[in-house]
């Protein structure tokens, strides 16, 4: 599973990046709007460094939604346009996948939602996790499920497990077959650590500077 990062701000990803371990990027206007620029900016600074971006349209009708998808399209060949899973965003991403945009069908949660984004040619479809465990439903098992269709149904689009909230989302999203996992920079840090990484780094210090002190001299 491809490991993403949920975020706009250019230090978390530039450390994530460092770290050999993200290879993606996903943006809601949310999350653009906390990093305090305006979306092409910090899109085009984002695709400076990272592979896939997924930058996500505003506007609600097919028409202006297919030229807003173009423009952002434009920035960068990194760019992946997220559309929303509704009839006009799916018709809009119909039309652009047609030109070879990459397309990113956010805000699933069922099913039915993301056959309906396969049938579009959608390069990925984005079960948000999270929001589903909000409301009391279970986000993983929609997860599972799209996996286990899309497999039924030899579907190539991807499945990006969205809206992680913790450490444990991400290894069950893994062990569902999601093929990538976007999450916040906390929950990127929150999967290195173990106590007993921690404490058996200490030991190894430890007795490494013991062979480094000067050795009593044997007769
Ligand atoms: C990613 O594409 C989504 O916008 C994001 O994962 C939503 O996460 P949230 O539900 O924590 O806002």
């Amino acid at each position: 599973m491809r490991l993403f990062l949920d975020t706009a701000d250019f230090d978390e990803i530039k450390t994530g990046v460092d770290w050999g371990v993200v290879t993606g990027v996903t943006t809601n206007p949310t999350l653009i709007a906390r990093a305090g620029q305006d979306h092409e900016t910090q899109v085009k600074k984002i695709c400076g460094i990272v592979g896939d971006v997924s930058a996500e349209t505003v506007t609600e009708k097919k028409d202006d939604l297919v030229v807003e998808g173009r423009r952002i399209a434009s920035w960068h060949k990194n760019v992946i346009v997220k559309v929303a899973s509704t009839p006009d965003g799916l018709a809009a991403g119909k039309v652009l996948a047609g030109e070879g945009v990459r397309i990113n069908v956010t805000l699933c949660f069922t099913v039915n939602q993301a056959l309906l984004a396969a049938a579009i040619g959608a390069y990925i479809i984005s079960p948000f996790v999270g929001r589903l465990d909000d409301i009391g439903e279970d986000g993983m098992r929609l997860v599972r499920e799209i996996v286990d269709a899309y497999r039924q149904q030899s579907i190539k689009t991807k499945v990006l497990a969205a809206s992680l909230r913790g450490p444990l989302h991400v290894t069950q999203a893994a062990l569902a077959g999601a093929d990538i996992g976007t999450m916040p920079f906390k929950v990127l840090e929150g999967m290195y650590k173990h106590p007993l990484t921690d404490s058996g780094i200490e030991r190894f210090m430890a007795d490494y500077r013991k062979t480094q002190e000067p050795q009593p001299v044997r007769r």
